[in-house]
């Protein structure tokens, strides 16, 4: 037997109802604010990912890269940003000002080592706006976030931060490595490269946050200048004008490099699970050939949301149709007639115990059973019962559509 690939996993029908019930939300609620439906390819030009401004450690290390068979060096998405980015510069969705706001779902894949809310592929459902720095842009597009999670039953806390524009990020990024440098020789091998190559990213660092010296390195908020410190605060003070629970926490820097200003990350409130993450990126558009446009975007991994879900969809059976193989055609004529008016049906045609096919029935908890048999057949009936009423009567298949609506 082959078995799935280390990171990956199935969704079966034990647990697809959840996946069903978060992709009809993601839709929804995008639509519900006016977000454009993108889809971009699995796999890019390594060249999208691997910038010389993003030395990421997920982008320097985790990327499953190939060349092709026509000599092309290709990167699986590891993310959606570039992608989405790249699409609309690429077929210039930027000149609508009108269309402004995308949303998408879709497969990305990192060589991480796999455990709890990590995988290898993983989905990705998230947004990307065009609009430049405004607090009360990025305040909607959090309360956007939030709704998902609200629809899902997922309780959130939303913590921001600010890594200033480019100026500040380098005025921060210096502290950083003035700062590690007196620990130099405490730090894990990763972290003493990344002391030159990216200080910022020794704060994302899983081996070293557990030392003493992490406790206390210098806040990006001391760093930003005045309008910097005010657009956070504003951006804090509309969140709370809003109902959303947020903190400023100065932790918050984010795995990738593009990032400017504002950042945040939305935690489940009850397993401290970080669901998505986001933030502004005023340069990247320009970075990848665009306009100068500043944008804005957050993305959730779709496992972590589905592992925090505690609504239990249903299916909802508008009837089990009995019949036996020999009146077929006509139980799968009666079948189509409901489902072409919307109902959810299901159809049991086997040649089995009719008890036993009864008992498997009430299972789905349907509204109605029908049975159909050759006297039902003949005369273009069927017999109808209401599992709840308990009331059993012959009816004419004419008048079958509106018993049910009723
Ligand atoms: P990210 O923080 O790298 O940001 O990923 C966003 C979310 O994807 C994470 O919060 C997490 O839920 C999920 N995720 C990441 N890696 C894995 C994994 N290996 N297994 C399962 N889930 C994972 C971004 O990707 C940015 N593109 C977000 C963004 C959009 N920023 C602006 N626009």
């Amino acid at each position: 037997m082959i078995n799935r690939q280390k990171g990956t996993y199935d969704v079966t029908p034990q647990n697809n109802q959840k996946w069903l019930f978060l992709e009809q939300t993601i839709k929804k609620v995008f639509s519900l604010y006016n977000y454009e439906y993108l889809r971009t390819p699995i796999f890019e030009a390594t060249s999208l990912f691997k910038r010389e401004n993003e030395a990421s450690d997920m982008v320097k290390k985790e990327t499953y890269d190939f060349i092709d068979k026509g000599d092309r060096p290709l990167t699986l998405r590891p993310e959606g940003t570039a992608g989405a980015i790249r699409a609309i510069i690429e077929n210039k969705l930027y000149v609508d000002k009108l269309k402004n706001k995308f949303f998408y779902y879709g497969s990305c894949y990192r060589y991480e080592r796999p455990q709890k809310g990590r995988f290898r592929e993983f989905y990705q459902f998230g947004c990307e706006v065009l609009v430049n720095a405004n607090p009360i842009s990025d305040a909607e597009l959090i309360l956007l976030a939030k709704r998902i999670m609200d629809d899902l039953g997922i309780e959130v806390v939303i913590k921001i931060n600010s890594l200033g524009g480019s100026d500040s990020k380098q005025k921060y990024t210096k502290a950083l490595k003035t700062y590690f440098s007196k620990y130099e020789a405490e730090l894990c091998s990763d972290c003493k490269e990344r002391l030159n190559s990216n200080p910022l990213r020794i704060l994302d660092c899983k081996v070293d946050n557990q030392k003493a010296f992490f406790k206390n390195p210098p806040k990006a908020i001391d760093y930003l200048n005045k309008d910097e410190n005010t657009y956070l605060k504003q951006v804090k003070e509309i969140l709370d004008c809003l109902g959303i629970e947020n903190i400023i926490d100065y932790k918050i820097v984010r795995g990738l490099d593009y990032y400017s200003n504002l950042v945040f990350e939305i935690i489940s409130k009850k397993t401290g699970m970080v669901l998505a993450g986001g933030g502004r990126y005023d340069n990247l558009i320009k970075e990848l050939g665009g306009p100068e446009q500043g944008a804005i975007g957050f993305a959730f991994g779709a496992e972590r949301v589905v592992e925090e879900m505690t609504i239990e969809p249903e299916k909802h059976y508008d009837a089990v149709i009995l019949a036996s193989p020999q009146n077929g055609l006509y139980a799968t004529k009666v079948s189509e007639l409901l489902r072409k008016n919307n109902f959810l049906i299901y159809s049991d045609l086997n040649d089995r115990n009719f008890a036993k096919k009864l008992k498997e029935a009430l299972l789905f908890n349907p509204r109605y059973l029908i049975f159909i048999g050759e006297t039902e057949e003949a005369k273009r009936m069927v017999t109808i019962k209401n599992t709840i009423t308990k009331e059993q009567k012959e009816i004419a298949l004419d008048n079958l559509v509106s018993i049910i609506k009723e």
